[in-house]
């Protein structure tokens, strides 16, 4: 570098003595040696850059740039975009591909990553959900500690406002009958979507006509602290019960492990992914168990007491009215509704809860008419805590 700025001083005088013998002809000069100087000038801060660079900079410089390029070339990709549940609940996947992608269980049984175990809610209902205003008011604070699927029937587009926790919490349906295998298809379609939620813990089936009769506290310290599932699942003798087996289901399903139980569950993860991987009590159940055999009281609650008899509590959480005699239970209307009877519903059984006796045996409740939702949302905060 001192050697071109030298040359260029030499330079300079030769210049300098034609500049005293024509003024024409000195201008150009005088405007090229400028320029000549800038051009070295500006060689030189290059060149003195360039050595900056390899000698400071490039240590400087070598940590950031595999992030610079990262971030230029490649989406971020981190664990939280992966496990995060998806925006949408709608998705085009038919019922192979849901089942398939929800069967998928981690074999890692630590979390590396904050997981606030969740109650996912699955509305299985016909359309409307007339005791809306009363679940809204037992989800409300609670935040985080659940989420909500509907399932309705195809022919129904539901318009919760954009303010309500059902709101966009529909998933894609398909025709349920009562008693009918597509029932539980439908049940397999919530549990497969819920699924796809890793925060979803427990799994709570209800349906319009139900209610909640405890706050979501309780509710959510019975679920997180039980030992067991509550499937309903018990042997009985008589044409409902044992009368309803199918001799063609042995030997997969023999006589002595056929169970009967109300359709309204309330499950953990691992019997959730039982119910949506199973390939081999299903064919049996829709072959061999139509009406008078009603599907939904029999597939999952005979194929879990085979599989992980260890891991049912055997009773239902949903309290129900058969007092009454038919095939189906009694309905709750308005005339019904007074502190006496909620408290009945809510105090007068005995079971066992982790092997000890209770009397808080229901957690929730049907069938109720909506002309029911007015007297319930006046006695809720009173009567349920909520
Ligand atoms: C779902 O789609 C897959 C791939 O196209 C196909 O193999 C499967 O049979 C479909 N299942 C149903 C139930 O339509
Ligand atoms: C939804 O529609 C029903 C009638 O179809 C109407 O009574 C109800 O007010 C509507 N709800 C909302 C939130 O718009
Ligand atoms: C049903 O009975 C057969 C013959 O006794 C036995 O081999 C099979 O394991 C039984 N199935 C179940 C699910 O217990
Ligand atoms: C539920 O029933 C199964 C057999 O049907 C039994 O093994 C299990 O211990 C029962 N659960 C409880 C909590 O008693
Ligand atoms: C939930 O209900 C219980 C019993 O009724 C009550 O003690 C508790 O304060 C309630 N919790 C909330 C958060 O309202």
């Amino acid at each position: 570098m001192q050697s071109r700025v030298g040359a260029l001083e030499e330079s300079k005088d030769p210049g300098g003595s034609i500049l005293k013998t024509s003024h024409v002809r000195a201008l150009p000069l005088r405007l090229i040696q400028f320029l000549l100087m800038f051009v070295v000038l500006g060689l030189g801060v290059s060149i003195l850059s360039m050595h900056t660079i390899r000698y400071f900079g490039v240590q400087h410089l070598a940590p950031t740039e595999p992030s610079d390029v990262r971030s230029c070339f490649v989406e971020p990709n981190t664990l939280e975009s992966w496990i995060r549940p998806p925006s949408s609940l709608l998705h085009s996947m038919n019922d192979t591909e849901l089942l398939w992608l929800a069967s998928c269980v981690p074999q890692v049984k630590e979390y590396p990553f904050k997981r606030t175990p969740k109650i996912a809610f699955m509305f299985l209902t016909k359309g409307p959900l007339p005791m809306e205003p009363l679940w809204e008011r037992f989800f409300k604070g609670h935040e985080g500690l659940y989420s909500i699927y509907v399932h309705s029937l195809p022919s129904y587009s539901p318009n919760f406002s954009s303010s309500s926790v059902f709101y966009k919490r529909q998933i894609p349906s398909k025709l349920a009958e009562w008693g009918e295998m597509n029932m539980c298809e439908a049940e397999r379609r919530l549990l497969a979507n819920a699924l796809l939620d890793i925060s979803n813990e427990w799994f709570v089936l209800l349906s319009e006509s139900c209610i909640p009769l405890s706050n979501l506290s309780i509710v959510y310290h019975y679920l997180s602290k039980s030992r067991y599932s509550f499937m309903g699942s018990f042997d009985e003798i008589g044409p409902y019960g044992r009368g309803r087996y199918n001799e063609h289901m042995a030997p997969l399903v023999n006589l002595s492990n056929w169970r009967k139980g109300s359709q309204w569950f309330e499950i953990n993860r691992i019997l959730a992914h039982k119910i949506v991987q199973d390939t081999t009590y299903y064919p049996i159940f829709r072959d061999f168990c139509k009406p008078a055999c009603y599907v939904d009281e029999h597939y999952f609650q005979t194929m879990l007491t085979i599989e992980t008899p260890h891991l049912l509590a055997n009773r239902t959480l949903t309290y129900v009215d058969w007092s009454r005699g038919g095939a189906h239970p009694a309905t709750f209307g308005k005339g019904d509704i007074t502190e006496e009877f909620l408290k009945k519903i809510t105090t007068s059984e005995n079971c066992l809860y982790n092997n000890q006796p209770t009397t808080l045996c229901f957690l929730f409740a049907r069938k109720f008419a909506p002309s029911a939702l007015e007297p319930l949302l006046e006695l809720a905060s009173k009567v349920f805590g909520y």
